[in-house]
């Protein structure tokens, strides 16, 4: 495969992804399709925005026309698929978006492929980007594997189950060359600061309340984004046709003790008194449908293509708080809404 094309590209994980293949696969076009919603940030694409193997489309998977547009324009023979409405809390307060987005965007892609490559599906792969919130809650034992049955609780969750079950129907249907894999919760630099680990950083640098929901006891198992990326990348070249992969780094936590540790480190790199911040934890009333405890066996990605996570969880935590914490910018940007500015700066003169 020659002419990839990433969705979601200007994203948290999909920017990690479009910097790893353009910087690895110089003979690869990366094709980056976005539709810049208040997650794509293209300023987490700088450094390579100027190669000559990267070409940026803003726009949205939902609008089929114009996603067999560029199908047939850069002659696409690989599809990594990341656009994703992402925010648990965001889809209790608009599920219609997520089931546009998730759904009927996915389903938009597929159908693409499928009118592009015409049943000559030699060579050719959709790949998939999913979640291990598909599976729904755990309680204190057991982990998540690929035979764990569906159960989403959230209108996220929900939406990418669906997203799944098209994929894989395409693949059962018409014989489209499909991978999925299902992640867990990611961090690391570039992730728009609503989600737990950036947002607490921030608010802690800024000395306001931590909303911890519930009594702060639900359990994530976390993995560094660059980990995730080079699985994509082990996957999307390696990985056989029909399957499902977990990704996940056996690195489970309890809320309330990543939050300790944030605090700790934010409060260590700036000279406060050590755990000072603790005061700023705030318990607020629990999220709806809150999954307990989500925890990823990832054995088959390990035993059968090699894969393992390069980041212990302290290494990788402390390296995303000082990127927080130094690329002032970045943060400044995200936080004023001025980041929306960079593709009128960059791409409309
Ligand atoms: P994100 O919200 O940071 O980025 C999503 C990107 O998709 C944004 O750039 C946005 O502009 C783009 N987008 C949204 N709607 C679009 C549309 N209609 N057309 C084109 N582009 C659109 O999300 P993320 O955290 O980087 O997650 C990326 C993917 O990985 C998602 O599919 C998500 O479900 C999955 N995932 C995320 C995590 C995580 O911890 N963040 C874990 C496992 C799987
Ligand atoms: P989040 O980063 O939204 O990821 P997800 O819900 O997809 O796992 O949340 C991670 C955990 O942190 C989850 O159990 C909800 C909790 N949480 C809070 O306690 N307070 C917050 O302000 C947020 C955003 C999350």
């Amino acid at each position: 495969m020659k002419n990839i094309l990433i969705t979601g590209g200007a994203g948290f994980i999909g920017s990690h992804v479009v910097r790893l293949f353009v910087n690895k696969y110089p003979n690869y076009n990366i094709i980056n399709l976005d539709a810049l919603t208040y997650a794509g940030n293209l300023e987490n694409l700088k450094d390579i925005e100027n190669k000559s193997n990267y070409t940026f489309i803003k726009g949205d998977i939902c609008e089929h026309d114009a996603v067999k547009e560029i199908f047939s324009k850069y002659k696409i023979d690989g599809v990594i698929h990341l656009a994703a409405e992402s925010h648990v809390d965001r889809s209790i307060k608009n599920p219609f978006a997520f089931a546009q987005t998730n759904i009927m965007g996915t389903l938009s892609l597929l159908q693409a492929a499928k009118e592009f490559w015409k049943d000559n599906y030699k060579d050719k792969l959709f790949y998939h980007i999913s979640t291990d919130e598909v599976y729904g809650s755990l309680t204190e034992n057991g982990f998540f594997t690929e035979d764990t049955a569906y159960d989403p609780h959230s209108p996220y969750s929900a939406s990418k189950a669906s997203s799944d079950h098209f994929v894989r129907s395409f693949h059962d249907t018409y014989g489209l060359p499909i991978i999925i894999s299902n992640c867990s919760n990611n961090y690391g630099a570039n992730q728009f600061p609503e989600k737990l680990i950036p947002l607490f950083i921030n608010n802690i640098c800024k000395n306001k309340p931590l909303p911890v929901y519930g009594k702060g006891e639900n359990v994530r198992d976390w993995l560094y984004v660059e980990d995730h990326a080079s699985a994509i990348d082990v996957i999307f070249h390696q990985g056989k046709i029909g399957e499902t992969y977990n990704v996940g780094g056996f690195n489970e936590w309890k809320n309330i003790d990543l939050i300790k540790i944030l605090i700790k480190t934010v409060d260590t790199l700036l000279g406060r008194e050590e755990g000072s911040s603790e005061s700023l934890i705030t318990f607020v009333n629990d999220r709806a449908g809150h999954d307990y405890r989500y925890a990823i066996d990832s054995s088959k990605l390990k035993n059968e293509l090699g894969w393992e996570p390069s980041l212990q969880f302290e290494e990788g935590i402390e390296k995303t708080i000082k990127w927080y914490l130094e690329d002032k910018e970045w943060v400044k940007h995200v936080t004023s809404g001025d980041y929306k500015k960079y593709y009128d700066e960059m791409y409309t003169k």
